[in-house]
């Protein structure tokens, strides 16, 4: 599997093993490969890996992991693909969104039954007469969500938000709770695709054309009634005939890792498969904006602070104020060099942000080190990324902050070289992607 070695040295501190992954996991650390795979492809994750990934970790362990752990769960991938192998995973997930997106795939009590007298339902009413929805069922306050006087761009047209209330409405009629949130998600999947942006990079950004779209409000309900069946019902039917052997919902924890994870039993877990947000300024809230305020996870702009909030500093959409910064020298370095042309920066928070991130991965160690069994195994998917000019190599500081939380540090395996964002292409060629492999 390996194709090279090389040690390389920190700023004559630390050597890590950096291992060639890349012939392994090129093909395997996008999301895009669950594209059309059982149950991952409810809806389309960008920032996910592969269920190939969890298995191809699954094969070249040499014990049979019980109790696996998944700090940042985002779309499910790593407890999903578990169940599917048998073996219980406990996870965090502190977007209300994302939670009911890992949570939904995790369920396994659908039944052909249920689901299809549901989506009858759900048809005939949609079917039927179109109603004065706007006096039923109120679009989001947020501003740009939709087309109204004064804005010179939006997200949804009027006819398009009209077929998205039309929808919510049916499926508050749902009497079963766990179609109402399997349709809502089936709702989510298409949002961006009747909407007038697509994502990309940091946030979302206008389709080419955006305001020649017309897609009728009827158009709406088509689209979701098609992607219920012929994505999910095939689903159900085959999840139907499964035998349950482990079931991970109910241990899909709504929250914030940082707190959460100190409700942990000590030495209870014996594997650990995960990939926090990456260092590059990218605010899920931002990037989820669509899905948070039209499907009501986010209310108001204070429950949208207050999330922000609660992620992981890998972002500038809050102040993060003066933090200390943790014992590594190549963060030293880093630092040294980003603070000497501080007035340049496009924001003064990322700084904070980059001593914020490590402090929260810090912390998340030294957590993680009383949680886990000792010789167990530990799989962090992180990238590299960089500010000016200035390269972070956020694989080799986070392996010197783990092994001075006491696991032991494997190897480095590069994954793939990521391309880096439109402002540093000129000054850095490309960004490591790697998988950090730890021992208790
Ligand atoms: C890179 S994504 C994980 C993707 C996942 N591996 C998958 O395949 O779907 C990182 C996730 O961490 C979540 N997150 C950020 N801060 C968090 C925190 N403090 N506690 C728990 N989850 C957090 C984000 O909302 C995001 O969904």
């Amino acid at each position: 599997m390996v194709d090279s070695n090389i040690s390389i040295n920190l700023t004559n501190r630390k050597e890590y093993n950096l291992t060639d992954f890349t012939n392994v996991y090129s093909r395997i650390m996008q999301f895009d490969k669950n594209k059309s795979a059982y149950i991952h492809q409810w809806y389309p994750f960008v920032e996910g890996y592969s269920k190939e990934f969890i298995t191809s970790i699954i094969d070249e362990l040499d014990y049979k992991p019980k109790h696996a752990f998944d700090p940042f769960v985002g779309s499910g991938t790593t407890p999903l693909e578990l169940q599917e192998i048998g073996i219980k995973c406990s996870s965090f997930e502190v977007s209300p969104f994302m939670h009911k997106l890992a949570t939904v795939k995790l369920e396994r009590s659908y039944n052909q039954n249920g689901f299809q007298n549901a989506l009858d339902a759900v048809c005939h009413n949609l079917n039927g007469k179109l109603l004065p929805i706007r006096n039923i069922m109120e679009p989001p306050i947020a501003k740009t969500i939709q087309q109204r006087k004064g804005l010179d761009k939006w997200l949804f047209n009027r006819p398009v938000m009209d077929g998205i209330l039309d929808i919510k409405h049916v499926i508050c009629k749902i009497g079963d709770e766990k179609y109402k949130d399997l349709f809502t998600i089936a709702l989510a999947s298409i949002l961006l695709d009747v909407s007038n942006v697509y994502r990309d990079g940091k946030s979302v950004k206008y389709k080419k054309d955006w305001k020649r779209i017309k897609i009728k409000r009827r158009d709406v309900h088509l689209k979701f009634v098609t992607v219920l069946k012929e994505t999910f019902l095939p689903d159900i039917i085959l999840l139907e005939s499964k035998e349950i052997v482990v079931e991970n919902k109910d241990l899909c924890i709504l929250g914030d890792v940082r707190e959460g994870i100190k409700d942990f039993k000590d030495d209870s877990i014996d594997l650990v498969i995960t990939s926090p947000p990456y260092l590059n300024s990218r605010d899920y809230t931002d990037i989820y904006i669509a899905e948070l305020w039209v499907l009501g996870f986010i209310k108001n702009y204070d429950e949208l602070r207050s999330l922000r909030n609660r992620t992981i500093r890998s972002h500038v959409q809050v102040k993060h104020g003066d933090i200390e910064i943790i014992d590594s020298q190549e963060l030293r370095n880093v630092i040294g060099k980003l603070s000497e042309n501080t007035k340049d920066h496009w924001n003064k928070e990322i700084i904070g942000m980059i001593k914020g991130y490590f402090l929260d991965m810090k912390n998340l160690f030294i957590e993680l080190r009383k949680k886990m069994q000792s010789e167990k195994k530990i799989f962090f998917n992180v990238a590299n990324s960089a500010y000016y000019g200035v390269e972070i190599k956020v694989d080799m500081i986070m392996a010197e902050i783990a092994e001075n939380c006491g696991f032991k540090v494997e190897e480095v395996r590069k994954a793939r070289d990521l391309k880096p964002s439109s402002q540093q292409k000129d000054l850095i060629d490309s960004l490591r992607e790697s998988i950090i492999v730890l021992t208790s």
